[in-house]
């Protein structure tokens, strides 16, 4: 059966159940040097459950140029360790405060904020040893690992999502005019989401052209994306978030949806998907599952 025989959520929990598994087995090798209590902090924010968007993307953008799953899985896997760390930071007291994550208790609520802080730092390291590591063992050539991996630290620090939470958390660095909400989605969200297909595209082999044309669509998805959880925050219930919504009303947080609404954030959110999905439209190769996503994600409940 091709892709495009096979609808899109058979496409997307294949890949899901592939990284819940593979993260499983990952969580199991931790290795046993590591303090007990560190080991538990992190493999209870990792094996929490969560949609596994960004490793699905990793896998997904290099399947495109015909990489297997079980090659691409490290880098995968990485970029999840990033997305689960930069969640245990953001519910932090010092940042957003909260107590409820992907439905259970904050890392911090059960292990401390010594504790949480360390599994954080520890999973963002172990984000880059663990799939070089795993990628020199492969047969894939060395500067494409070198430049996915480029991709993937650039997502995380001050152009990424160091910088975006920055801009969302420190009263100094907030600005009042429209374009701020886009300023910090575009560096806390889409520079992460849009390293994730970028850096899969070039693991897999895409040429130069195809890694921008999916760094492009990864960037407007990315914001969508945030658009969407904005709206969440104020429309969902606990049970379907799996988090406390009213959050950022509550900390006065400058979102999409407490500057434009919410209709025109909605129409804001349509917008950036459709560009997203323009930008696919140049890459050679089968990317009907990122169009599919980029649709059924600006419609998602939780
Ligand atoms: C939450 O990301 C943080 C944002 C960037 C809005 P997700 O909504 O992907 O969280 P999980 O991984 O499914 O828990
Ligand atoms: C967080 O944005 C983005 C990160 C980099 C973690 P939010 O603070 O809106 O994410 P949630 O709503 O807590 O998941
Ligand atoms: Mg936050
Ligand atoms: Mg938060
Ligand atoms: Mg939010």
């Amino acid at each position: 059966m091709t892709q495009n025989t096979r609808s899109f959520q058979a496409l997307f929990s294949e890949a899901g159940e592939f990284v819940e598994a593979r993260l499983q087995e990952l969580a199991e090798m931790l290795p046993v040097p590591a303090p007990r209590r560190l080991r538990e902090s992190m493999i209870y924010s990792l094996t929490a459950g969560g949609k596994r968007l960004r490793p699905i993307l990793c896998l997904k953008a290099a399947e495109v140029f015909g990489m297997s799953w079980d090659v691409s899985i490290p880098m995968a896997l990485g970029f999840e360790m990033i997305h689960t760390a930069s969640l245990i930071h953001d519910d932090l007291p010092a940042m957003d405060n909260d107590v409820l994550r992907r439905g259970k208790a904050t890392n911090h609520v059960l292990f401390g904020e010594s504790l949480a802080i360390l599994a954080g730092d520890a999973l963002m390291a172990w984000a880059f040893e663990y799939p070089l590591s795993a990628l020199s063992k492969s047969n894939v050539p060395a500067e494409r690992i070198c430049e996915a991996m480029r991709i993937l630290a650039n997502s995380l620090g001050p152009f990424g999502i160091c910088g975006g939470q920055v801009l969302d958390t420190d009263p100094e660095s907030m600005e009042t005019g429209s374009d701020f909400p886009f300023k910090v989605a575009a560096r806390k969200t889409a520079v992460l989401i849009a390293a994730c297909v970028e850096s899969g595209a070039v693991l897999g082999g895409a040429d130069q052209a195809a890694a921008n044309a999916f760094r492009t669509y990864g960037n407007h998805l990315g914001l969508a994306f945030q658009m969407v959880d904005d709206i969440l925050d104020v429309t969902s219930s606990a049970e379907e978030l799996g988090k406390t919504p009213g959050k950022d009303a509550t900390q006065n947080k400058k979102t999409f949806v407490s500057l434009f609404g919410l209709e025109e954030t909605r129409w804001l959110a349509h917008n950036e998907t459709e560009k997203g999905i323009n930008a696919l439209r140049t890459i050679e190769g089968d990317t009907g599952f990122f169009a599919a996503l980029s649709e059924n994600l600006v419609e998602r409940t939780r």
